[in-house]
């Protein structure tokens, strides 16, 4: 990957739960290295300091913005203070990885994605399906027209927790199916609608269902929930050729072409003629087995090092977060549909 043998110096702000796999991911990249790790909790520091001896532990994250050396900033808080940090990072002339979703309103993501063009660096948000070989495959099969017009998409982030208390679970788990969508379809829905319930806390939803209705025949369906009796992960895409089946936690293949559909026959003379069902083979496709998180990282420092634009980039933050907010809206109004 590398055409630039100097390595490019990070930070990263917020080592919770999700934020210790990305220190471990980045420490590990040849391509940079890690100067700092920043976080609230002083206990999490103590122990970080003990696994990562070469690697500065601080508290305060004026540290890594004064610190010229620092390139890029990954950021990894919880959502409220996306902005905020990175906000900081770019003004402190820092390339940024910000985790999903980018921020918590549209304004403000528009605001980081002017700045970052202004200042002239890299923003990019934690997509990281888009960075799972099996998306990009499917992606790359639906490109190349192997499952025809794409009638229809839909995805199930379904399990027992982890449940939050800041965010409701459209917020927690949807940007990744929404990325997977928008990704897939290749444009922007004309719509929203969404209908959940909060059971477990008042107020914060744990179970939600979207609907995205794109312009021509296309829609989307997504269905998240913290309070389910199964961790399901699947992404269904239903074409006029071909379908498929996207299975992140299958232990067999994770990437299914399925050759089953409705043809026409010109020359029916009855309706059962016309209408011909085809059940045809089952395919699983041979992906790669890095893991995603780790392409997601390369990626992010490739694109700083060879002055690429990211795949997951600040525009497309906002755009998931345009269907995130509408949701919202609809949720708050009984599911209402929203246009986008
Ligand atoms: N891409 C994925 O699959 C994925 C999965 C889980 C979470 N996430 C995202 O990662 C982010 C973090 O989630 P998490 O589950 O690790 O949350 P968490 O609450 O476990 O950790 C957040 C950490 O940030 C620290 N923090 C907060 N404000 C800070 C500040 N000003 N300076 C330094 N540290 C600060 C907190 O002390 C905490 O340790 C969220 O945006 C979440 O949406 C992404």
């Amino acid at each position: 990957m590398r055409q630039n043998a100097k390595k490019t110096t990070i930070a990263q702000i917020g080592l919770g739960k999700w934020g210790i796999n990305l220190l471990r991911n980045f420490n590990a990249l040849p391509e940079c290295r890690l100067k700092y790790g920043c976080d609230l909790n002083s206990d999490q520091l103590r122990k970080f300091s003990r696994d990562y001896p070469d690697v500065n532990f601080t508290s305060s994250y004026e540290d890594v913005l004064q610190d010229k050396d620092v390139e890029a900033v990954v950021v990894a808080t919880p959502a409220p203070a996306h902005y905020d940090v990175a906000l900081k990072c770019l003004k402190n002339g820092k390339h940024v990885f910000v985790e999903k979703p980018i921020t918590l309103a549209v304004e403000k993501a528009e605001e980081l994605v002017r700045l970052a063009k202004e200042v002239n660096k890299k923003l990019m948000v934690g997509h990281l399906l888009l960075y799972h070989p099996a998306i990009a495959k499917l992606a790359e099969l639906i490109k190349n027209g192997e499952l025809g017009e794409i009638y229809y998409i839909y995805t199930q982030r379904l399990n027992l927790g982890r449940i939050r208390n800041t965010e409701n679970v459209v917020w927690s788990l949807a940007p990744h199916d929404i990325s997977i969508i928008l990704h897939l379809m290749s444009q922007f829905p004309q719509s929203v609608s969404a209908l959940g319930a909060s059971f477990v806390q008042e107020g914060i939803e744990d179970v939600a269902f979207l609907n995205i209705r794109f312009a021509g025949r296309g829609i989307g369906h997504i269905h998240v929930s913290w309070l389910d009796p199964t961790k399901t992960r699947r992404t269904i895409v239903v074409g006029s050729k071909k379908m498929a089946i996207f299975d992140e936690v299958s232990n067999r293949d994770t990437l299914i072409l399925i050759d089953k559909g409705v043809d026409r026959n010109p020359d029916f003379k009855t309706f059962q003629e016309f209408l011909k069902l085809r059940f045809g083979e089952e395919n699983g496709i041979k992906i790669s087995n890095q893991e995603p998180l780790m392409l997601e990282c390369q990626h992010f420092i490739n694109c700083v090092q060879n002055d690429k634009e990211p795949l997951s980039n600040g525009e497309n933050g906002v755009k998931v977060l345009k269907i995130l907010a509408a949701a919202e809206r609809s949720l708050e109004n009984g599911g209402r549909n929203e246009l986008l």
